[in-house]
């Protein structure tokens, strides 16, 4: 089925001759499968034989996720995990061992922050952080004979730095290294970092892929010889598994992926446009508008910027208190790729475990504000944000 288009291979990749058929994948909400006799089961053990073992490495309905996100990709594998987290946590415990190094933009998740300065550090590991991700040197100098991998988060949550990937891969190759990019925000429906030359495509698919808010859940996308490896091994002894009734959700979600992107696109590139040209607003973080400094490279390598973003109010902490808790449209929560538009403050939230000091170095002010531009009508969600700044405005005029 792999010769067949993107929008196919979303509704259709990886579903099986299930037994009776269903139009919708069956959810096997069974952890064991249960054997003819013992010729079988050691035969499938040995995959001499097709067939599942455990639900902790593998189910059918979890398998048919996998097999259609791999293609999605275009990668040879894909292991579903429980979150983005543990998909993260997952790749780095397989090609990390005690005593290696690894490179990373510091433009991550505050999640991804945590795991790689302090969980990977409590097992050995040292992250060596890119704090000017933007300078290739930057990315060559951090490179040490103990580095494993590179990982790149693009576009970056919050901040919308987009890395170039084609670039990145270039140079990882020159040092013998896989590079790792981090696709959550522009889905393979924007964005194909395999085909900018990127080795390993993770997802939270908790975010625009499940689109709802409904499940959390992970994948490792990459060649089928480190994704296998990752299942026979530390997928069996963490056992970080993507439980079947989420991957059911994912699937539902992954049909109409295409046409939610462009949707998401449409409304976000509306709202920043707007924002750029407010009074109230120093700077909106959106690559998609001409003047942001990662449009030109990120047009060579996504199809659309997807729907984060983030702006910087003119003004005080309390003043982006004030705008946040003034949307009435917009949901105050910390999530981000729903149907819903979802208003953040991530100093304070997401990324407060990152501390004063680094989230300077990332770019995350107090007044910074982050938007995931949902479905909604557009003009609706312009107006919502109309109203909550003009609240900020009345602020001024009124002690001004
Ligand atoms: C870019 C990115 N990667 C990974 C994660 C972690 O995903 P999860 O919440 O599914 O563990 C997030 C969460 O916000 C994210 O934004």
């Amino acid at each position: 089925m792999t010769d067949r288009r993107f929008d196919t291979l979303a509704i259709h990749e990886g579903h099986e001759d299930f037994a009776p058929d269903s139009m919708s994948t069956p959810i096997y909400q069974s952890v064991a499968y249960p054997y003819a006799d013992a010729k079988e089961a050691a035969e499938i053990f040995r995959a001499e034989k097709p067939g599942y073992t455990y639900g902790r490495w593998d189910n059918p309905t979890v398998r048919v996720f996998e097999r259609r996100m791999a293609a999605l990709e275009r990668t040879e594998a894909a292991l579903a995990t429980s979150s983005g987290m543990a998909a993260i946590m997952t790749l780095g415990h397989q090609m990390l061992e005690a005593g290696d190094e690894f490179v990373s933009s510091n433009r991550v998740y505050g999640g991804t922050f945590g795991l790689f300065d302090e969980g990977f550090r409590k097992m050995g590991v040292k992250v060596n952080w890119v704090t000017t991700p933007e300078s290739l040197d930057a990315w060559a100098a951090a490179v040490t004979p103990r580095t494993k991998f590179m990982f790149v988060e693009s576009p970056s949550n919050p901040g919308l730095f987009i890395g170039d990937l084609p670039a990145l891969a270039a140079l990882a190759k020159q040092h013998g290294l896989p590079l790792v990019a981090d696709n959550t925000i522009c889905t393979p429906a924007l964005q194909l970092p395999t085909t900018h030359g990127a080795d390993i495509v993770v997802h939270s698919t908790t975010k625009y892929i499940c689109g709802n808010a409904s499940s959390l859940g992970g994948i490792i996308c990459g060649p089928a010889e480190f994704v296998e490896g990752i299942r026979q091994g530390c997928q069996r002894y963490l056992g970080p598994a993507m439980s079947p009734f989420n991957a059911w959700l994912n699937l539902n979600g992954l049909e109409t992926l295409s046409l939610r992107m462009e949707r998401h696109c449409s409304n976000a590139m509306a709202l920043a446009t707007m924002l750029e040209k407010h009074p109230l607003v120093g700077s909106v973080n959106y690559p998609g508008l001409a003047s942001n400094p990662f449009n030109a490279v990120g047009g060579k390598q996504v199809r659309g910027f997807s729907s984060l973003m983030s702006f910087v109010l003119k003004g005080t902490y309390d003043d982006a208190v004030t705008v946040i808790d003034a949307l009435d449209l917009m949901i105050h929560a910390t999530h981000l790729g729903t149907a819903k538009t979802i208003v953040t403050h991530p100093a304070s939230t997401t990324h407060s475990a990152m501390g004063e000091e680094e989230l300077k170095k990332a770019g995350i002010p107090p007044t910074l504000i982050r938007i995931s531009v949902g479905l909604e009508d557009e003009a609706d969600i312009l107006a919502d944000i109309e109203q909550a700044l003009d609240k900020v405005g009345s602020a001024v005029s009124t002690a001004g």
